[in-house]
């Protein structure tokens, strides 16, 4: 067992220490406006290539934003992956549009997107799409098929970042609008906040007329800015280290039988929020999935349940289902998630993540 169970989040940090002390001698921590925001819209600018950055107060104002910037209004439609976060569900319904619930791949875990035409209908007009967990969705397939049918994309950037690319693309760019969140637990994180990209000035517009009412009515604060300034200059260093563990793990193939991670497309580098496995109970002796995260927890490993699958905890009043979702079934009940602060360590994840699983194997009746 690792000696203080799972690490910490946010780790100790001289860079954000020198951030509070300089806050309190500019009392920039307390104003409204300061240069921080300034300069926080100018460094995502830079790093997705934005024409327009619009902080938020939180990734989950982000992806209403997003909607609202589409004109996205009562009787539209919105496809989404039927495994995904909750939050991006509850905001297409708050606007008055139906979800239209896809499939995932098997593979990857990512929206499918052979599955999006037969989920089109008249009414539809975007589509809403999340990296998660690790994976990354084809999002060069996926605008073919949007513009053949002349829909809109949210590419919802939450779970990654910048240093995630496909086809040497950084993410962000290959929808109409991008969403990043900095809660608490993100790779960038300022306890709350988020952030709007875009390169279309009429979706900058938009969001701008629904924000600015004389107030700003989803705000980030100067102090949240200004810690996430040093965050994205140490961005580069961490999502290698990040890579390293997650490769590693990759290659203890045998030691990780029971345990599937998710699969990464050719030509694309992902960034791990989380990294998504699918668990298998029956290699673990029929240990439950949550019994399995409560054991490896105790070993120092974070692993927790993925989200619940959204065509499982809503009304079918609320949304439409296109096709069977039998892989966002399976999600539902087999998928687990390991946290981004245990894969800093590099490699050495790999090397404790191969001991906790060989020790729960040896010993599951005593779970
Ligand atoms: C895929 C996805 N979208 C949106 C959000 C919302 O972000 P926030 O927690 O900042 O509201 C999250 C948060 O975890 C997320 O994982």
């Amino acid at each position: 067992m690792l000696p203080n169970g799972p690490p910490a989040w946010p780790i100790s940090d001289a860079a954000i220490q020198q951030v509070f002390t300089e806050l309190q001698a500019s009392g920039a921590w307390g104003k409204y406006h300061a240069e921080h925001t300034t300069q926080l819209v100018k460094l995502l600018k830079a790093a997705y290539q934005a024409e327009h950055v619009l902080l938020t107060s939180s990734g989950t104002a982000a992806v209403e934003l997003a909607l609202r910037g589409l004109k996205i209004s009562n009787g539209d439609e919105v496809i989404l992956a039927a495994y995904d976060f909750k939050a991006n569900f509850i905001n297409v319904t708050l606007l008055g549009a139906t979800p239209v619930l896809v499939d995932i791949s098997k593979d990857d875990g990512q929206l499918d997107v052979a599955e999006i035409e037969q989920a089109i209908s008249p009414q539809t007009k975007a589509i809403l799409t999340s990296h998660l967990h690790g994976g990354m969705v084809d999002m060069p397939k996926l605008r073919e098929v949007a513009q053949t049918h002349g829909l809109s994309i949210i590419e919802d950037c939450c779970q990654t970042s910048s240093q995630a690319s496909i086809d040497k693309q950084s993410v962000g760019k290959f929808g109409d609008v991008a969403v990043l969140s900095f809660g608490g637990s993100k790779l960038l994180s300022a306890g709350r906040g988020g952030a709007v990209l875009t390169c279309r000035d009429d979706i900058a517009q938009r969001i701008r007329l629904y924000t600015q009412r004389g107030n700003e009515a989803y705000p980030l604060s100067e102090m949240q800015a200004a810690i996430l300034e040093p965050q994205l200059d140490q961005l580069r260093d961490r999502h290698q280290r990040r890579l390293e563990a997650v490769t590693a793990i990759r290659n203890l193939s045998d030691q990780l039988q029971g345990l599937c991670p998710f699969s990464t497309r050719p030509e694309t580098t992902a960034d791990y929020y989380k990294l998504g496995f699918w668990y298998d109970a029956d290699s673990f002796a029929g240990l439950s999935r949550e019994t399995f995260c409560r054991a490896m927890r105790a070993e120092g490993i974070p692993f927790d349940p993925g989200f619940a699958a959204l065509h499982r905890i809503h009304s079918r009043r609320r949304f439409r289902q296109a096709g069977r979702l039998e892989h966002a079934d399976a999600a539902h009940e087999s998928l687990v998630i390991l946290h981004h602060p245990f894969l800093l360590q590099g490699a050495i994840a790999a090397q404790q993540l191969s001991q906790a699983l060989e020790k729960i194997k040896a010993h599951p009746i005593r779970l």
